[in-house]
């Protein structure tokens, strides 16, 4: 390789243009999937203090918002509900009625190709706030992934294209995949949030739909923000047990685990930049600190160039209108 001043790597970097025909990673409106909190408290739309920019919506505000993410070329929304009832185990989760199920029905009838996944977890149906069966104080594993299955068939029952466990109980893949299979929906997709740790940077989602522990923490099923190790071997069992696709989360501060998932097994590979991500950038550009929207494209990128395939973002809609 010759060197300066024969080489100079400035010269492909002069105009907008010639950096595009050299860049290295893609980013288009297509590798973005839009979550969204569907609530049966709604009647039409709240905002999230801590979130600007996204709101807590009824069923007919979902249909639109997802429209408009349609529209700009999103092709996937993440749902969350918000139920009316909270109980000790969590019941209207996998109620066929339930919220995210008829949110589901009324999205796959209104915009039939979007592709809607749905997050299976027990924390926002239960009173205590946890991710699954409590009992003396402890979360049950074997309990709870029997139930997860449950609420599973009933999204994919109403339409889900993909259900997203997000619990990390143990064998709750396996437990699901069974429950699809044995429902006669094997062809519905399991995301796996394969690697997901026991971050501070959930705090904003957990005041969006009120599932914040009300006693203990989540370090009991969430992982070790120290490991890497860990993350391997959590993804490889997930694969084992039928995930379609892995994802990590949070995103940027862990972008070094998912390069270590995406070279591995080489799969599709998700990355969820979550609420506190989003926050922090938000926050700043309305102090007029940063360019929030510049920011948040750059981020996404960064986590592309990382090894996802999808990158889960709230800022979906905004960066797909500026890729467009
Ligand atoms: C539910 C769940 C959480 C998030 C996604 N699914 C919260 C948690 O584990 O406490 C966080 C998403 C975000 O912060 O954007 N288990």
């Amino acid at each position: 390789m010759t060197g300066f001043p024969t080489t100079r790597l400035r010269r492909l970097r002069r105009t907008g243009m010639l950096r595009e025909l050299v860049r290295e990673t893609p980013l288009g409106p297509a590798d973005l999937i839009y979550p969204m909190f569907v609530s049966e408290l709604e009647a039409g739309r709240s905002p999230i203090a801590s979130m600007p920019g996204v709101d807590r919506l009824s069923i007919s505000e979902l249909t639109r918002d997802a429209l408009a993410a349609w529209e700009a070329g999103v092709r996937g929304v993440l749902l969350f509900g918000i139920p009316r009832e909270r109980d000790e185990v969590g019941s209207s989760a996998a109620a066929a009625d339930g919220i995210v199920q008829r949110a589901v029905r009324q999205l796959k009838s209104s915009i039939p190709e979007l592709v809607v996944i749905t997050d299976v977890c027990l924390c926002e149906y239960t009173s205590h706030g946890h991710c699954g069966i409590v009992r003396d104080g402890e979360v049950l594993n074997d309990e709870t992934i029997e139930r997860l299955a449950a609420q599973a068939v009933s999204h994919a029952e109403a339409g889900a294209d993909i259900v997203a466990p997000s619990d990390m109980m143990d064998g709750r893949v396996g437990a699901i995949r069974a429950g699809l299979d044995g429902a006669g929906m094997e062809a519905t997709a399991i995301l796996s949030y394969a690697v997901k740790y026991a971050s501070a940077f959930y705090g904003p989602f957990r005041e969006a739909v009120d599932s914040a522990p009300r006693f203990g923490d989540r370090r009991g099923y969430q992982m070790d923000p120290g490991n890497v190790l860990e993350a391997v071997r959590e993804a490889a069992l997930d694969l084992q047990e039928g995930a379609d696709i892995l994802m990590v989360k949070p995103a940027l501060p862990y972008l070094d685990v998912l390069r270590r998932v995406k070279e591995r097994f080489g799969v599709p590979t998700a990355a969820y930049q979550v609420s506190g991500e989003y926050a922090m950038l938000r926050a700043a550009a309305e102090r007029g600190w940063i360019d929030g929207d510049a920011a948040l494209m750059e981020a996404v990128l960064a986590i592309r160039r990382a090894g996802a395939d999808l990158v889960i973002t709230y800022a979906a809609v905004e960066l797909a209108r500026r890729l467009a």
